[in-house]
């Protein structure tokens, strides 16, 4: 196994950080506090400004106003190399005409340590991102999970007090995603770097991250242990951002939301009583086969332990329920069912 110097991880925060570009606010007032050695995973739609925020932290671009803590100092005027932070984008940003070391080296080259150790150094990181014995290789010789991997790996040799990752498994498939997704969260763990990982993959932030910040033009909606941002979406736009949801009719009253003749507690406060919409997860939807019910089947998807259900309303409305898949045998498209809530919370919005 190999032994890597544990840095503490620093504290990181932006206060009320805000940027325009022309007429676009890419980030406006954002707030974002990092523990240290904890990784916040930052989510949100294409634009909202994540890689703004990225890039203002490492020092690649100004704000226009607000600030940058890192372990509760200012760093305005620090420069990019001063700031001490260890960067890997989406696309693999490697040098195609050094080696998979040299590459690594590269870091600890602008640091001034002997060939010696930084030869040492580069082994020790590919070894721990897994690729210790493609050294030599040139990065058009590795395919792009090696290259992400060595990508990591450059970005941790300078030890650096805070990572910032963005996106930086988006061009990668499937299984690789995962193996290499793990093995980020791992090598954190071990270093103990304070992280910010940007992603618009749910379930990567959920599955990753020590807390999950979903952000929306230009500002922090809510921010929360990935399951809390699940279970207790603060928002629609959090509730329908991250999971799927059901939009169902219901009517808001003093105890709770009636949405298909079953009261649900409600989430969010901030809505009129009245004609709603529910936005309501397919787990919280269950299912009973029921010759003399309303409801009909009329798709089913198989995701393996699980399956989802779409059911067709009276009214037409379609609803999705997740089931376990060994249900499907007994809801075959056709079938009639009788549809039921759990009362699990619920959060509301003001009917479309
Ligand atoms: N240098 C720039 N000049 C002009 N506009 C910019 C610049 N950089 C970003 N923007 C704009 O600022 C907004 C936020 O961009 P940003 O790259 O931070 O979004 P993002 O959340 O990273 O999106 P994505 O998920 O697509 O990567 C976008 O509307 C973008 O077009
Ligand atoms: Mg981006």
């Amino acid at each position: 196994m190999t032994t890597t110097a544990v840095s503490t991880g620093v504290a990181v925060r932006l206060e009320e950080v805000s940027r325009r570009f022309g007429t676009v606010q890419a980030l406006d007032g954002l707030d974002l506090d990092l523990a240290p050695g904890e990784l916040v995973a930052l989510l949100g739609p294409s634009g909202c400004g994540k890689t703004t925020a990225l890039r203002i932290l490492a020092g690649l671009e100004d704000a226009d106003s607000g600030r940058i803590l890192v372990g509760g100092k200012d760093v305005a005027g620090v420069p990019v190399n001063r700031r001490d932070m260890g960067m890997v984008f989406q696309a693999y940003s490697l040098f195609p005409h050094l080696t998979a070391a040299e590459n690594v080296e590269f870091g600890l080259r602008l640091r001034r340590q002997s060939a010696a150790a930084r030869r040492r150094r580069a082994l020790e990181m590919l070894e721990l991102v897994g690729i210790g014995t493609h050294a030599a290789r040139f990065p058009q010789q590795l395919s792009g999970g090696q290259q992400q991997r060595v990508a990591l790996a450059r970005a941790l040799a300078i030890q650096p007090q805070v990572l910032l990752l963005d996106e930086p498994l988006s061009a990668l498939d499937a299984k690789v995603r995962l193996q290499l997704r793990d093995e980020i969260r791992r090598i954190q763990l071990e270093v103990g770097t304070t992280t910010l990982f940007v992603t618009h993959d749910q379930e990567e932030a959920l599955a990753l991250a020590d807390r999950v910040g979903v952000m929306q033009a230009g500002r922090l909606e809510q921010i929360g242990s990935p399951e809390d941002i699940y279970r207790n979406p603060a928002t629609p736009f959090v509730a329908s951002f991250v999971g799927l949801s059901n939009r169902l009719a219901g009517v808001l009253g003093a105890d709770g939301v009636s949405v298909l003749g079953t009261p649900l507690p409600v989430l969010n406060a901030s809505v009129a009583p009245g004609p709603v919409e529910a936005l309501v997860r397919p787990e919280s939807v269950d299912l009973t086969a029921d010759p003399l019910a309303d409801a009909r089947v009329v798709a089913v998807s198989f995701l393996g332990p699980l399956a989802r259900v779409t059911v067709s309303l009276p009214d037409e409305t379609l609803v999705v329920a997740q089931v376990s898949s060994a249900r499907l045998a007994d809801l075959p498209p056709g079938t009639a069912v009788r549809v039921t809530l759990l009362p699990i919370p619920v959060v509301v919005s003001s009917p479309r």
